[in-house]
């Protein structure tokens, strides 16, 4: 697998999160203290998953790449989709400090954890589809096989190095059920890998 066709990946197993955090924004108006609870989970998963792990190998290591190979940080995809991730990481923040209002079922906390969370779920899926169809095909146009694997290289480091040994697979397998949770038609199998990501196994 090439790093861009990893981080396509990742990016699979965040769209899976994100139909569980959707679902979970609907639940909170009939058990706010449960589905609070839940998306307590998930804003772990978008910190550290999606920000501190995915975004970092974006950050730290494709995109400091493109531009060396001669796309322009300003006016261009690489400017856009940082402001996204910062945009992104803002709206996690506001979900992160209603949250325990929202679990102790106060209304306002309740309206503000759902209103960020729709807003980042719609931001992010924006965010994906631009990177899958924009970003990542004019990246495979202009880095080298080499180029590829050493960032392969790298990315592994940055799954240690960022979230620890072990995290980024538990991650993976909670998209997997909050997506189940859904009821997202999905045919997983543990042993046999997953329809919805293509490659993962959980
Ligand atoms: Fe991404």
């Amino acid at each position: 697998m090439t790093a861009t066709e990893t981080l396509r990946h990742e990016h699979e197993v965040i769209l899976l999160a994100l139909q569980g955090a959707e679902e979970q924004a609907c639940q909170l108006a009939y058990d706010a203290r449960q589905a609070a609870a839940l998306i307590q989970e998930m804003a772990g998963f978008f910190r550290d998953f999606a920000d501190r792990c995915h975004h970092a190998k974006e950050e730290k290591l494709l995109f400091p790449l493109l531009e060396q190979r001669g796309m322009p940080r300003e006016g261009g995809p690489l400017g856009v989709m940082l402001a996204e991730h910062d945009q992104g990481r803002s709206y996690v923040r506001a979900i992160l400090e209603a949250l325990p209002g929202a679990i102790a079922q106060d209304r306002d906390a309740v309206s503000r954890v759902r209103d960020n969370l729709l807003a980042y779920v719609g931001l992010l899926r924006e965010h994906i589809d631009k990177e899958n169809h924009c970003l990542f095909p004019m990246a495979d146009e202009i880095v080298s096989p080499a180029d590829q694997a050493g960032l392969s290289a790298a990315f592994e480091r940055v799954e240690v190095e960022e979230i620890g040994a072990g995290v980024h697979e538990r991650y993976h397998e909670l998209a997997h059920q909050w997506a189940m949770l859904a009821r997202h038609d999905w045919d997983y199998q543990h042993e046999g890998g997953c329809r919805a990501c293509g490659a993962c196994r959980g």
